[in-house]
């Protein structure tokens, strides 16, 4: 009898390209084997570890046992009404909390199901371009079509919005301060793409994980400060990036009402909410994490203006930002992000994120990340500094 072979992936999981450092992290344990520290300057995971305000209120509520059941209603809520107090502090935007604000296990699972319960098949969802793969990803797993804008330094890493008034997009995924890039946007940017968003009917979503990653004085603004914009447009907010507590798994979304409502039916139907204790630690973060934050914040500031020294002493062009945990940088003469990356972990044990990782666009750059600990970045310098000319 013959038998067919039936692939057990769905269509749509097939449809996601695969992983583009898998022989990087081949190369890396080759390196190791050979007895070289490698420095791992590749990934964007916040290293300091949760502020203790958050650690001392989970603690407490631990001992809550009736917080260990489906998270209550009425801690969803203490959240929510954390969230519009900050979100007037911080932005001097009201938001409705019962209505415009939703709690999410991490940005990265709101906006992938964010784009499930809005998109259809066929319809057209932005995607810049580098970018944090997600936004592309979630598209392919809705069926729907992702179309590039294209980001460049001339640009100043801004999309060009009013190129893609003619394709009538269902959601145009932004992401202020920008991973990879470390791009900014201003207010007169935020003003555009609601404008955009107005004329074309089209959902803009911001993902402003790294809004408090800022240095040297610099404060992010929110899409949301834009008058009107709460009726196109969302924005996302991460306790990972935030507070460096990216396993605790727990953000926000804030903004339109009618996307709040749709990723609202969608997750009731996948899951059951972030554990309440986390939630209330989150809460308490939002109130009385400041100063642990500003500590923090000065921490990762330290470490990137160490690498920035050392990458301006090999002469590596980079883009100069007060904010994210990142540095973009451009690889010398062109060339082959994936080879340069080899290179670097080859002939200096850095381990780096090649451009291409991000999307064609990121190709002739690489991604230094600040969250590896500040000896082993003071390690990392001085191998930057040696690699000169590579
Ligand atoms: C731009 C961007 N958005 C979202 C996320 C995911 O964050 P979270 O831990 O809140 O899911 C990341 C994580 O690296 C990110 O870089």
């Amino acid at each position: 009898v013959e038998t067919t072979r039936r692939s057990l992936q769905a269509k749509r999981l097939q449809a996601l390209p695969v992983y583009l450092f898998e022989d990087l992290a081949s190369k890396r344990l080759k390196k190791e084997a050979e007895g070289v520290e490698v420095i791992d300057l590749s990934i964007g995971d916040p290293d300091l570890g949760a502020p203790s305000t958050a650690i001392e209120n989970l603690k407490r509520n631990l001992g809550q046992k009736h917080l260990h059941g489906y998270t209550p209603e009425a801690v969803n809520r203490v959240f929510r009404q954390a969230v519009s107090r900050w979100m007037r502090e911080r932005f001097n935007v009201e938001i409705d909390p019962d209505s415009e604000v939703l709690p999410v296990i991490g940005t990265k699972e709101g906006l992938a199901h964010l784009t499930m319960a809005t998109a259809d098949p066929n319809d057209v969802v932005l995607v810049p371009d580098p970018a944090y793969p997600v936004y592309a990803r979630s598209t392919i797993l809705a069926g729907a079509k992702a179309v590039t804008m294209p980001l460049s330094p001339e640009e100043d890493y801004l999309p060009r919005l009013d190129d893609f008034r003619g394709v009538q997009p269902k959601l145009v995924f932004l992401n202020y301060p920008n991973n990879p890039t470390s791009a900014t946007a201003e207010k007169a940017f935020y003003e555009e793409a609601v404008a955009f968003a107005r004329s074309t009917g089209a959902l803009l979503v911001n993902d402003a994980a790294y809004s408090e990653v800022c240095f040297d004085g610099y404060h992010s603004c929110s899409i949301l400060e834009v008058a009107g914009a709460k009726e196109v447009a969302v924005e996302f907010h991460s306790f990972s990036k935030t507070f460096s507590m990216a396993g605790w798994r727990v953000g926000f979304v804030v903004g339109s009402r009618r996307a709040i409502d749709a990723l609202a039916k969608l997750k009731c139907n996948l899951d059951s909410g972030v554990f309440a204790p986390i939630l209330l630690a989150a809460s308490s973060l939002l109130e009385q994490g400041w100063e642990e934050h500003a500590r923090m914040i000065a921490e990762y500031g330290k470490r990137r203006r160490m690498l920035i020294e050392a990458l301006a002493a090999s002469n590596f062009e980079y883009h100069d930002s007060p904010a994210t945990l990142y540095i973009w940088v451009r690889i010398p003469n062109g060339g082959s992000s994936v080879e340069f990356a080899e290179k670097l972990l080859d002939r200096a044990g850095l381990l780096v994120a090649p451009g291409c990782g991000f999307g064609e666009y990121g190709e002739g750059y690489f991604r230094l990340s600040v969250t590896c600990p500040t000896e082993k970045v003071e390690i990392a310098c001085e191998r930057l500094r040696e690699v000169n000319g590579i």
